[in-house]
């Protein structure tokens, strides 16, 4: 290593530089006997060239500090930088186990060398601290907050703070600042992650709401120029559509289309769109009821439901020929939203698929970044982690050994949420428990590529069928002795990654979750606290009715004690909630976790 000798000998002669210029200060060769001799003239003159040398450099250091504050102070108010783009990714629910486990999965597939690595392997900046004000374990929704508004927030807030109050998000500030933005998740919409982006409700459930103020009904008007995604439900009238999941009649997408935006909800329509090319802002697009299926399903039905990465890509390519002749460029988040969803799930092979489509959509925007002229940044992390996820699991009481096993999540051809769904729906057409038995055993077999199935596994299903999701999911699990601690979010630390570690310095090492907030603002020079200002004027007075008739605040009504969990108690006491709650209920398909 050539590496070794000219760093000693760049501190050997650093040394020698010392002791010379020592020697021309005082005339004299650098030999400290001096002391010894009377009290001259050259002694005198000796301490007040040292004097001189201690305020020389005191000087320096104080410069350099007020310098470098003065730049910081500049760096962090708002004040507009040149054309910019920004785009944020989240990987919702990815922990830091997630990528050792699509690692493992993705080599095993493609018969790969253990070093090779997932795309996003390679962009690994740093560590995001995920807590909330009320827990130190997250939800999306005080997750979320922590990004757009830079601030802690309870469970369940959709960018407003602990006293109840709307925060402005990054989103709001870029559009009033001139950048053109948008929202590209792939569950619904309304959820969380997106919702914090756009809007503001006291209750991440109020999902009928967030609807209604992300096409523009609130205080600022329309800030989304484009959103695709899931969650069509909560936009369509309950009285006419039966597929709605609105608990009012309003036509949410009629409110869309009076706002401007252009509406295409299918396969077709986002075709039509030529990967961005014929795209007209502003643009809503809504591609599935609810959530769009998890990959390991979506990609045997391309013709159904665009995927991530072509969503990212349109999105990309409309945003940037938009804003072509603007001073200012865009801001999109872009968001890999079940990958918690398959942690919620405890379904690993559902797991590997999702941070895969991540991972490509992660590769397409570096693509884009490549070759689109505008200075540009993509920071990338995740909320939270979720499942308390392990690629190890200890099956039995004797001692485990060693092993983890990714051959049954590639045996895996659809989930576990898709084959509860087909159980489910079977169910209806009343079978016998025989009839139930065999269709069991040849789901099992197609769609997990199982063979060795227990009498017990396949009872089991046939006698609780409420749990079958999580049944489904356990058995690959068991098999590939993947662990999972919890069917929640868990505190662990999760990665940041980026383009440009140089642009993303601020988010380099181990930072909470509202720098990350903090940097998203400053890298635009958007005022955010004047979007704060405005929302809590306009909003002083604003009231809103529920679905029940009852007049509330615009943010919706505010959650009662209980409903969320209180701050400090919630930090520091202990319930004794060890002992065994119930019959251990499981809730496989609406877990009511708010994921
Ligand atoms: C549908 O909307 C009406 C009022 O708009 C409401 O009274 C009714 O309860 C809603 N139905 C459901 C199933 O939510
Ligand atoms: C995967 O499927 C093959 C048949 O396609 C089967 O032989 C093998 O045992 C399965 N592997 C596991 C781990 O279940
Ligand atoms: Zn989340």
């Amino acid at each position: 290593m050539p590496g070794t000798r000219p760093l000693l000998s760049n501190r050997a002669s650093s040394e020698r530089d010392i002791a010379e210029e020592d020697a021309l200060l005082t005339g004299q060769p650098t030999q400290r006997s001096t002391m010894t001799g009377p009290r001259t003239w050259k002694f005198w003159r000796e301490i007040g060239l040292f004097v001189w040398a201690v305020v020389a450099t005191a000087a320096v250091i104080i410069l350099a500090v007020v310098y470098q504050r003065h730049g910081d102070a500049k760096h962090s108010s708002p004040h507009p930088p040149g054309k910019r783009n920004l785009i944020f990714m989240v990987s919702d629910g990815m922990g830091p186990t997630s990528l050792s486990l699509t690692r493992s999965f993705m080599q095993f597939q493609n018969s790969a060398p253990f070093s090779e690595q997932l795309v996003l392997d390679q962009h690994l900046i740093g560590q995001s601290r995920t807590r909330s004000s009320s827990s130190l374990i997250t939800d999306s929704a005080a997750g979320a907050t922590a990004f757009s508004c830079a601030q802690k927030s309870y469970n369940g807030a959709i960018s407003v703070t602990p006293d109840h109050e709307p925060c402005g998000t990054v989103l709001e500030a870029a559009k009033k600042a001139g950048y053109m933005t948008g929202l590209v998740v792939t569950t619904r919409i309304t959820d969380a992650t997106p919702a914090c982006f756009a809007a503001h409700v006291n209750m991440r459930s109020e999902e009928d709401r967030i609807a209604e103020q992300m096409v523009g009904d609130y205080p600022l008007g329309r800030v989304v120029d484009l959103m695709f995604g899931g969650g069509r439900c909560h936009f369509l009238p309950n009285s006419t559509v039966e597929s709605s999941c609105r608990a009012d009649d309003r036509d949410i997408v009629a409110l869309a289309k009076k706002n401007g935006y252009n509406y295409v909800d299918d396969r077709a329509g986002f075709d039509k769109l030529k990967g961005g090319a014929a795209l007209k802002l502003p643009m809503l697009g809504l591609f599935a009821d609810t959530d769009v299926p998890y990959e390991l399903d979506r990609r045997n039905e391309n013709h159904i439901y665009p995927s991530l990465k072509e969503m990212a890509e349109t999105a990309m390519k409309a945003l940037s020929d938009a804003t072509h002749d603007s001073d200012k460029g865009f801001f999109l988040m872009i968001e890999g939203s079940r990958i918690d969803h398959a942690g919620h799930h405890n379904d690993p092979a559902a797991q590997v698929h999702e941070v895969l489509a991540y991972d490509e959509a992660f590769t397409s925007v570096l693509d884009f970044l490549k070759n689109d002229p505008t200075e540009a940044v993509m920071v990338s992390t995740s909320d939270h982690e979720t499942g308390g996820l392990a690629t190890a699991r200890q099956l039995h009481a004797s001692y485990p050994e060693y092993v983890w096993y990714p051959s049954p999540l590639a045996n895996a051809s659809h989930s576990a949420e898709r084959l509860a769904l087909q159980y489910t729906k079977y169910l209806f057409s009343s079978p016998s428990d025989e009839q139930k038995h065999n269709f069991i055993a040849d789901q099992i077999e197609d769609g997990l590529g199982i063979f060795d199935a227990t009498v017990d596994e396949i009872n089991n299903l046939v006698k609780d069928p409420l749990t079958s999701l999580y049944q489904y999911a356990d058995m690959v699990s068991r098999r590939s002795q993947t662990g999972w601690s919890t069917h929640g979010h868990s505190a662990a630390d999760v990665n940041i990654y980026s383009s440009d570690p140089a642009a993303a310095k601020a988010l380099v090492g181990n930072h909470e979750n509202t720098e990350v907030g903090e940097f998203l603002r400053d890298y635009l020079g958007v005022d955010v606290e004047a979007v704060t200002k405005e929302l809590r004027q306009k909003g002083t007075n604003l009231k809103v009715k529920t679905a029940g008739g009852v007049e509330v605040g615009w943010m919706g009504k505010i959650p009662e004690e209980g409903q969320r969990l209180d701050g400090q108690n919630h930090l520091a006491s202990y319930g004794g909630d060890f002992k065994k709650r119930d019959g251990g209920v499981v809730h496989g398909d609406d877990c009511g976790c708010g994921h």
